[in-house]
């Protein structure tokens, strides 16, 4: 009697769900981006043993990534003229399929990788239950998220404008925009990029799931020593030398005018040196290969953007944040000499990848904010719990 009611409440709940389209946005390592390799037979950038010319083939996440050369081509370069990260010359990286969700489903669509790169599969079968139909009105924008201020990110600015529209025109309704940690930030540009009355007629509203308002402390150890965010099994070295290389991570450090500038993120004891949120320029000093880009990159990822928003939702979105803790997140690390010595870590609340602090931060934009309880960063876009708040935001 219990299961047949059950399934006949499911449904008629399925039945009365009104589907706004909604579209995601990925976080940071968190989409399928392809490459493709299309390099100067006399370049001499890479190791003479590594491939020249390559078709598009799945990069992230895939045995590739276990390859140095690779991991040399993810690699991108600062011009110090225009500030912009850029490829290496024949090299192209892109997310595939936008529009669609087939780059933010499955990281690594093979087993065994299969389940544990599920990162939206659950929820995508959620939206799929209620009826909704992938590229119709369950869209994704997946960008290469190595970039977050670079010209990869405007490409992206304008085409998101574009799929909203055609949205529009296919399903005669506003769209609900879904993001996911560092997917907030580039939401966040979005909405400031299409202006007022671009969102009157064609946002609905902004669901930001973990987003790190003000910054996450997990990106000073991801830049520091490096940190497998997906348990891919990557080796930490080469992983170390993406994420130095990447504009993303130093645009994720705690954003020094809103976290408590106090607050004490590395030391290393045998110099004495102690960066806070306040010096946060000299850390990033501090890291060789970050130092030239890093002041630039970290200063215009969002901060302006904030700036110009008063510290707001741009053109008053309505926004609903979803957000968890109960998990040791990283605070601060503690070198013993240098970068590459001993360290030990300081830890305190927080989702493992987002200080506590700053998925709270949300409170600075709405009053809608959700906490699940406790569960983990990349457990949260699973658990039924969020999507029941998800789902009374999209369903009428
Ligand atoms: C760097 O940017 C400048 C200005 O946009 C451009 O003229 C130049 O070609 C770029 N250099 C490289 C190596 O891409
Ligand atoms: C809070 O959520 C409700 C329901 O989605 C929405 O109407 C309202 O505008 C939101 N408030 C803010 C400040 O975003």
């Amino acid at each position: 009697m219990f299961a047949l009611l059950c399934c006949l409440l499911t449904v008629i709940h399925a039945t009365t769900c009104e589907r706004k389209p909604v579209i995601i946005v990925p976080g940071i390592m968190s989409s399928i981006l392809d490459i493709k390799l299309d390099i100067p037979e006399d370049s001499t950038k890479f190791d003479g043993r590594c491939q020249k010319t390559e078709d598009w083939d799945r990069l992230w996440a895939s045995y590739k990534l276990a390859e140095k050369c690779y991991t040399d081509y993810m690699q991108s370069e600062w011009n110090s003229t225009s500030n912009q990260m850029h490829d290496p010359e024949g090299v192209q990286i892109r997310a595939p399929d936008f529009g669609k969700t087939y780059a933010v489903d499955t990281l690594w669509p093979q087993i065994p990788w299969k389940k544990i790169t599920g990162v939206w599969h659950t929820f995508i079968g959620h939206l799929t239950d209620l009826g909704y139909k992938d590229g119709v009105d369950m869209m994704a924008a997946p960008y290469d998220w190595r970039y977050t201020q670079s010209k990869p990110i405007d490409d992206w600015l304008e085409q998101t404008k574009q799929l909203l529209q055609t949205s529009f025109e296919v399903n005669g309704r506003k769209a609900v925009i879904i993001s996911s940690s560092m997917g907030g930030y580039v939401t966040y540009r979005l909405l400031d990029y299409l202006g007022k009355e671009f969102c009157d007629q064609y946002v609905d509203q902004w669901i930001a799931i973990s987003m790190p308002v003000q910054g996450s402390a997990v990106a000073v150890k991801m830049i520091t020593v490096g940190e497998d965010v997906l348990h891919l099994n990557l080796e930490i070295d080469k992983l170390l030398n993406v994420i130095q290389s990447i504009e993303s991570v130093v645009g994720l450090l705690p954003i020094d005018t809103i976290w408590d500038s106090n607050d004490v993120i590395a030391t290393i004891e045998e110099t004495g040196e102690v960066y806070t949120v306040k010096n946060i320029h000299e850390f990033i000093q501090s890291i060789p290969k970050v130092k030239e880009f890093g002041d630039y990159v970290y200063e215009n990822t969002l901060k302006p953007y904030y700036v110009n928003n008063n510290y707001k939702v741009p053109n008053n979105v309505p926004l609903n944040c979803i957000i968890s803790n109960g998990i040791e997140t990283i605070e601060s690390i503690d070198f013993k000499k240098s970068y590459d010595s001993l360290y030990s870590i300081n830890y305190g609340d927080g989702d493992g990848m987002v200080n506590y602090n700053s998925l709270q931060a949300c409170s600075m934009f709405t009053q809608n904010v959700t906490n699940i309880g406790k569960s983990s960063h990349n457990d949260i876009l699973k658990k039924t719990e969020t999507f029941e708040v998800v789902q009374k935001l999209i369903c009428n």
